[in-house]
């Protein structure tokens, strides 16, 4: 499958249009930024480890009941997913406290929840993706009550999976964020991508930061962190 035009930019991902309308390609870069774009850096190789890993995570996913955009790898950067039209909903799943939710109550990090919390974010870079609740993303149209309960569902259903699957690999699943889009027929399916960019993780031993917020906080090691995740992902730990 080829590239016929570029269809739009994001501040990590190019997306482009293929001969087929039901299909995109998704091409990562190494761009990164943070506090909705105020920083901005690059992270070398971020985009190769954040397609394969990505791709390797929403196909253990789809396996277990998840389904996804996911078609197939093309390259290093690469991949053809479906095409959907994304829910403007970002999709936030927490089992320790970190980032914003620290922040938002004043509490500090590595607090470690009996259940799962479960929040949005109004996608809308102008308005800084603010917080929001399922009545007022009723109110705005943004998704309807069954498709905000199916979001829920697999967004809970994911969390678990997730969190098995990286505690298999030495690491705790802090937190994460999902976009879900809707394909031609209506049905939900996850898009977007699971990353360093977009999770948080902690190495169980040391709890040393293996994510983005290295970059968001100016911690130093920013691409071993990703090429670390990497090596977990690949399973390159029980070769040894
Ligand atoms: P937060 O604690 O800053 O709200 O972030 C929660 C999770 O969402 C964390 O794993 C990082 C991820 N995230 C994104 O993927 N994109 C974003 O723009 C932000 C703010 C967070
Ligand atoms: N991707 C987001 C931005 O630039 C922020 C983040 O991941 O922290 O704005």
């Amino acid at each position: 499958m080829e590239k016929t035009r570029l269809l739009y930019e994001g501040k990590a991902k190019k997306v482009y249009a293929t001969e087929n309308p039901e299909t995109v390609i998704v091409s990562y870069k190494d761009d990164a930024t943070a506090f909705n774009g105020l920083k901005k850096g690059s992270i070398s190789g971020k985009g190769v480890i954040n397609n394969r890993m990505s791709n390797l995570l929403m196909a253990m996913l789809e396996k277990n009941g998840v389904p996804t955009h996911l078609v197939e790898e093309l390259s290093e950067r690469d991949t053809l997913v479906k095409k959907v039209q994304i829910v403007p909903l970002e999709v936030i799943v927490r089992n320790i406290s970190a980032g914003s939710f620290a922040k938002r109550y004043g509490v500090e990090e590595g607090i470690v929840f009996d259940e799962p919390t479960f929040e949005f974010s109004y996608k809308n870079d102008a308005l800084g993706d603010p917080l929001i609740n399922e009545t007022h993303a009723l109110a705005l149209k943004l998704a309807t009550k069954e498709e905000i309960a199916r979001i829920r569902d697999l967004a809970l259903k994911t969390n678990q999976l997730l969190k098995d699957y990286f505690s298999e690999r030495g690491v705790i699943l802090v937190d994460f964020k999902l976009e879900f889009g809707r394909l031609s027929d209506g049905s939900i399916v996850l898009a977007d991508e699971i990353s360093p960019d977009t999770c948080r993780f902690w190495d169980a031993k040391t709890r040393e930061k293996l994510d983005k917020d290295r970059f968001r906080r100016d911690l130093g090691n920013v691409e071993d962190a990703y090429i670390e995740m990497m090596r977990r992902v690949s399973g390159k730990e029980n070769e040894q």
